[in-house]
């Protein structure tokens, strides 16, 4: 009776973004990259086996306990904020950033201050031998930095059992692309080897109730290497963000099932490590240079902490052929909307000139709420007046030309009364919503189209 089985069916995978194909091509078609579709072997399901034991029952919300959800702040108040109080025991957190941005030292910080709270910590490095990491150690202004338990390796199993035996409470892989498991064929890296590597140690850090760092690298366009998925797989996305010639470094949790996303921590680079930034608007604003035309301060409140960063803007006559428009932590494609919306709909002669703007301290800028300032730093610039020193600007700009109302005016407003400013244009629709208390002590320079802005204001 007993039927041959079939020939196994081959199935292919993006190494890129994990999508699957059922034959081979050049180039994948949910992603768009070349040459990384590959032969997909299917990793083992021991992990799945282990987990159910197939005694979990359902019960009602209420009782469950919330004891479930133990955090352990690392005493990092920056990292903590970002990641909503700190890691969660039997959570894991991915942390991608371009290379020498200092994942490796943040971790390995937090791990320090862990450790000295009287944590049991461990440190997987398969990027870097013990004695580099013990090199950095010593660099940083940890004390509890050299309690940290060290295991280098590119073994997936090493890292397991080092897990299961020392048993710590909070660990760090990095990198999670540097780990294989022996038991499949495929280089490290490939999307088969880190959806194993990765759902194992995940699953054991839920067992063993670890709060598990995974450091992740992140592909040019500032993506985490390797399929989506692990992004789904683990619990909070941290992105750690800055450009690398500048000491700011921005720690943004993308996702987060513990916590609020979009928070951010701010660090700067020193000597000894990273410090954490508590006061980040002074620091951004402190080299403004004064009555210079082309820069305008704007808040931005993407987190719960609104921040004050100051925009540039340089508008210079085009030499050859097409304009230029070079952009550094703002973002290029809406620079090239304002530039058409300032030329169509604000009567300014723009198109044909180069462009140059950026966000000062190596933010990145991209929220639409600084689009009424980047424009005003635009026509600061095309005019050579200066904007006023103690305005500040915030508002979205349509293609009609209309300044929209942005989220969070009130604590934009309250950020920049703070640093000392006095005056705030805004679109009308915000000003209209806003408390006395919001609006107390600083001037309202309500405006409901980004040509009567420029008009006020120049
Ligand atoms: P690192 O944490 O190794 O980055 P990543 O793991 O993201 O690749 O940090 C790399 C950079 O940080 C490196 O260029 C040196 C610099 N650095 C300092 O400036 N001060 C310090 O105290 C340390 C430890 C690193
Ligand atoms: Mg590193």
């Amino acid at each position: 009776m007993a039927t041959k089985k079939k020939k196994k069916k081959v199935a292919y995978e993006c190494s890129a973004c994990g999508a699957a194909h059922a034959r081979w091509v050049g180039r994948c078609g949910t992603c768009g990259e070349w040459n990384s579709v590959d032969e997909a072997k299917a990793a083992p399901t021991q992990a799945s086996k282990e987990r159910s034991g197939g005694t979990s029952k359902a019960r009602p919300l209420r009782e469950v306990d919330l004891e479930d959800a133990e955090r352990l702040p690392t005493g990092i108040g920056e990292l903590d904020r970002a990641l909503g109080g700190g890691p969660v025991r039997g959570g894991v957190i991915l942390l991608g950033g371009d290379p020498g941005i200092g994942k490796s030292t943040l971790l390995m910080q937090a791990l320090a201050a862990l450790s000295q709270a009287g944590n049991e910590v461990l440190y997987v490095t398969g990027e870097e031998s013990a004695s580099q990491v013990a090199l950095r150690a010593r660099r940083l202004d940890a004390p509890g930095a050299l309690d940290v338990h060290i295991l280098a390796t590119t073994e997936l199993q090493d890292a397991e059992n080092a897990l299961i035996d020392g048993s710590p409470t909070v660990a760090v892989i990095d990198s999670i692309q540097t780990l294989r498991d022996s038991e499949l064929s495929n280089a490290p890296g490939s999307v088969t080897q880190l959806r194993s590597v990765a759902s194992r140690l995940i699953d054991l850090a839920k067992r063993r109730r670890i709060a598990l760092f995974l450091i992740g690298h992140v592909t040019k366009d500032g993506t985490i290497a390797g399929p989506k998925v692990l992004e789904h797989l683990v619990d909070t996305v941290l992105a750690f963000e800055g450009d690398p010639t500048h000491a700011f470094r921005i720690v943004r949790a993308n996702k987060n099932r513990f916590g609020p996303a979009q928070e951010i921590g701010i660090f700067e680079m020193a000597g000894v490590g990273l410090r954490e930034v508590p006061d980040p608007s002074a620091l951004f604003l402190a080299e403004r240079p004064d009555a210079t035309s082309g820069s305008v301060v704007a808040p931005i409140a993407e987190a719960t902490r609104p921040m004050l960063v100051e925009l540039q803007a340089l508008v210079a006559p085009a030499a050859y052929g097409a304009p230029r428009r070079v952009v550094t932590g703002v973002d290029g494609n809406r620079l090239a909307i304002l530039l058409a919306v300032l030329e169509r709909r604000a009567r300014m002669r723009i198109l044909d000139r180069d462009v140059f703007a950026s966000a000062t301290g190596g933010v990145r800028a991209t929220e639409r709420a600084l689009d009424l300032p980047l424009a005003l730093a635009v026509v600061s610039s095309l005019k050579d007046v200066p904007m006023d020193p103690e305005t500040v600007a915030f508002g979205e700009v349509g293609l009609a030309g209309e300044v929209r109302a942005v989220p969070r005016p009130g604590a934009r407003i309250a950020e920049a009364r703070k640093l000392g400013f006095r005056r705030i244009v805004l679109p009308k629709a915000n000003a209209n919503t806003l408390n006395p208390d919001e609006k107390e002590g600083v001037e309202l320079i309500p405006v409901q189209a980004l040509a009567g802005a420029i008009a006020k204001m120049f």
